[in-house]
């Protein structure tokens, strides 16, 4: 008897399982029941021309998807494909209630088209500030339409994220850095497009600082200065398959500026490509700061016409009062491993130390040829101590 009744308790709730599964599967697909909360800002009175100022259907959905629990899934702030949304200089500040966040791009952001949309001169045109678990992702195009202001503000600002996530968008013609990280820990970029033309000034790819704990892979960089920029008080970032050019290439720096305490440590920069860049792997620092930059790693890199392949340099801006004994950021533990390329300048090296010194530069299976057939090309080096192993050009100056 006992047996029965719980067979049949059994037998009973699967059916009612069954029932509520395909009740639910059809909600699901006729769109009436979401499978997360999802804010579009279309539903907000965000028109998508391009010429009017869509800024305040984007803060009102971004209230409500920041205000949303998470109960039903992932809250979405969703910007539809195939329009493009003009937006002032504006922040989307968390905390948010939900314990993660989802913004879905598809569409095309564009800063405004005139100096007027700029009121107040901000630092930034879209921020996003204080979110946990934030992923901004989809196929659409951010536009900072900056090539009338250059140099005025960065185009995407995070600051204290915690596990961002970034990807599969296209960021185009920034006035300054597309894409700034600062005080977050934890996330992945992945898979962006950064275009910028070469004449522009400081439109930075990516500018981190403040940051620990990023994966950043499968990028394709093409801006006006750095590609990459990593600043003080920041560790554990790794970059892989960053194709670059034109540019500055990947810096460590500058650190140090002004007489700042910069710490850098933890860097591994791997497969990477650069072409015609002015820079490929640079630490740059100023005299005068202190602090360390340390256990940084560049592996298989591929350089085509760079002008300074690798370049440390301790003097990078040096006031003429300051002497080569001034404090310096410490340098230290850098390894370069498989480059093989071209480089446009003679100097395809240069370990330029101050008299604090680099220590532990290695340096090993390195192929550097000048772009200029038949031309060679040198290393130089200025208070840099480590080793040399299997490199073209050799590198008698590295002190032991
Ligand atoms: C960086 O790569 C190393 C392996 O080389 C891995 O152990 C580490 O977790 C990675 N860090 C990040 C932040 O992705
Ligand atoms: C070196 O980097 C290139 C990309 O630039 C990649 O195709 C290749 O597989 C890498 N080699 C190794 C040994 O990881
Ligand atoms: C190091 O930098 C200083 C200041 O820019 C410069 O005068 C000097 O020639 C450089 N030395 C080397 C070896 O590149």
């Amino acid at each position: 008897m006992q047996w029965d009744l719980e067979n049949a308790t059994k037998g009973f709730a699967a059916a009612i399982y069954l029932v509520l599964f395909t009740a639910l599967s059809t909600l699901l697909s006729h769109g009436i029941v979401a499978a997360s909360p999802t804010y579009n800002v279309a539903n907000y009175g965000a028109t998508g021309s391009g010429v009017n100022d869509d800024t305040q259907a984007f803060v009102k959905a971004w209230e409500d998807t920041c205000g949303d629990s998470g109960a039903q899934g992932t809250p979405t702030l969703v910007v539809p494909g195939g329009k493009k949304f003009q937006l002032s200089p504006v922040s989307f500040k968390g905390p948010c209630k939900s314990t993660s966040i989802i913004v879905q791009i598809d569409g095309t952001l564009v800063a405004p088209s005139s100096l007027s949309g700029w009121k107040g001169c901000p630092d930034s045109w879209l921020v996003f500030q204080d979110v946990a678990n934030l992923n901004v992702h989809g196929s659409g195009q951010v536009d900072g339409r900056g090539s009338l202001w250059w140099g005025r503000a960065q185009a995407l600002f995070f600051q204290h994220c915690i596990n961002l996530v970034l990807s599969g968008l296209h960021h185009i013609n920034s006035p300054r850095n597309h894409i700034a990280i600062s005080g977050c820990d934890g996330g992945t970029i992945s898979n962006l497009q950064i275009t910028a033309p070469e004449t522009s000034t400081n439109t930075d790819g990516i500018d981190i600082a403040n940051t620990k704990h990023l994966d950043i892979h499968d990028l394709i960089c093409d801006t006006g200065d750095d590609r990459i920029a990593i600043n003080g008080q920041t560790s554990y970032i790794n970059i892989t398959r960053v194709s670059c050019g034109p540019g500055h290439g990947i810096s460590i720096g500058s650190l140090g500026a002004h007489g700042a305490h910069d710490t850098v440590e933890e860097v591994q920069v791997r497969n990477c490509n650069f072409k015609g860049s002015t820079n490929g792997a640079r630490i740059k620092t100023w005299q005068g700061g202190s602090g360390y930059a340390k256990s940084i790693v560049f592996d298989n890199i591929t350089l085509n016409a760079v002008d300074n392949p690798i370049i440390i340099d301790q003097f990078y801006s040096i006031k003429a009062a300051q002497e080569n004994t001034a404090s310096s950021v410490v340098v230290s533990d850098v390894t370069y491993t498989n480059f093989q390329g071209t480089s446009a300048s003679d100097q395809a090296i240069i370990l330029n130390c101050s008299g604090v010194g680099c220590s532990k530069i290695t340096l090993e299976n390195i192929d550097i040829t000048s772009s200029t057939p038949g031309k060679t090309v040198t290393a130089s080096c200025e208070n840099a101590h480590g080793s040399a192993t299997s490199t073209t050009p050799p590198i008698p100056c590295l002190l032991r």
